[in-house]
């Protein structure tokens, strides 16, 4: 049974820096290749800010195109919740800079802190607010500066991730909207995927940035396993919890981590592929971006229509994972 729920997304927007760094770029600086990294992530070039564009600025960007697309101005906004793991400092907040930078001065305006499942943790944080009466008009943000954690020695990190930002507009809606939330975390696992340093545990000094504790640290294969089994869950009991089956979606929108991850995760949900929507091939993993710009691109490529029930899914660090099932 469909239950309208009455919150749903009312404009979306995205910016993704100019600088495109491809492959063959990648070729001249680790021992990798194009064909291995497209055969073994679906990767072929990915975005990259340059200095002094950072997440905030991103984020920002991205919000203003989806007030546009929304058709509301920044002092109608009474909340901003940013999904970033690559805050601008690490304080204060990423969204308080954003609503600076917006003009959202009616806005309460906070950070969360859950990986690439940020996004949709922001929107889960979102729906509840304005399902009880408390905001009216949220705006989630999905942003990330992934090339100022990235090791660039590294091939095993370095191959796969990107830069870019993605926004959404919640709001009050007559029809459809968000039908289930479900989500997961595991801190038991938050070793496979880490920034060690930086942090209150180990403050930066000299010896931990000659340590390189301050770039993402990743167990690639073991995350591997885990992204596929818990996507795939996330999606399922979403999709349980709205009373829908497989066969009523129109698409998933993935968080894009690893090509392979998304066809395995299809293939456990029984999902045909050309359901499941794709962008990594052009900018790799944007982390809580990613899923953000994932759902702007698709909405401005008419793969999304009124009244099509969607899935968004994401697992990250954490681990974290969620899905959101959506009639649009
Ligand atoms: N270019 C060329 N060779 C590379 C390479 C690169 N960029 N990166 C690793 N390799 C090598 C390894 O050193 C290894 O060599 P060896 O067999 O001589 O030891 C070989 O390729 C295979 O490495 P492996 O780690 O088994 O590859 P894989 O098929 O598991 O792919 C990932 C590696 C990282 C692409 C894959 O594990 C993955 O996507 N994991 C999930 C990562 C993820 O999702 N992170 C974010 C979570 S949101």
């Amino acid at each position: 049974m469909k239950k309208k729920s009455g919150v749903g997304v009312i404009g979306t927007g995205k910016f993704l820096p100019t600088r495109v760094l491809t492959n063959s770029d990648l070729e001249k600086m680790v021992d990798t290749s194009d064909e291995w990294i497209i055969t073994r992530t679906g990767i072929k070039e990915r975005r990259i800010a340059g200095e002094g564009i950072a997440t905030a600025f991103m984020g920002s960007e991205a919000a203003k195109k989806a007030l546009e697309k929304a058709n509301l101005s920044a002092v109608d906004i009474d909340l901003i919740i940013t999904a970033t793991i690559t805050p601008d400092m690490q304080f204060p907040s990423t969204a308080c800079l954003i609503q600076s930078r917006l003009g959202a001065s009616k806005a309460v305006a906070f950070d969360i802190s859950a990986a690439c499942s940020g996004y949709i943790f922001a929107m889960a944080v979102a729906y509840e607010f304005i399902k009880s009466g408390l905001y009216r008009n949220a705006l989630i943000i999905g942003a990330e500066k992934m090339s100022s954690i990235t090791d660039w020695n590294d091939r095993n990190t370095c191959v796969l991730f990107g830069d870019g930002a993605g926004a959404s507009v919640l709001s009050k809606v007559d029809r459809g909207g968000i039908l289930s939330v479900y989500m997961g975390s595991d801190g038991r696992n938050a070793p496979m995927l880490e920034v060690p340093g930086g942090g209150s545990l180990r403050p930066s000094t000299h010896e931990t940035i000659d340590e390189k504790l301050h770039y993402v640290k990743m167990s690639g294969q073991e995350l591997f396993k885990e992204a596929v089994r818990l996507m795939a869950e996330a999606g399922n009991k979403a999709l349980a919890l709205s009373g829908l089956r497989c066969s009523d979606i129109s698409l998933v929108i993935p968080h894009q981590a690893n090509v392979r991850i998304l066809w395995a995760v299809a293939k456990k949900m029984n999902l045909p592929r050309e359901k499941v929507y794709l962008n990594i091939d052009r900018y790799g993993n944007m982390s809580a971006a990613s899923t953000a710009v994932a759902l702007a691109e698709a909405q401005e490529e008419g793969r999304i229509k009124k009244g099509d029930i969607i899935i968004l899914d994401a697992f990250g660090a954490g681990l974290t994972w969620g899905a959101i099932v959506m009639e649009w």
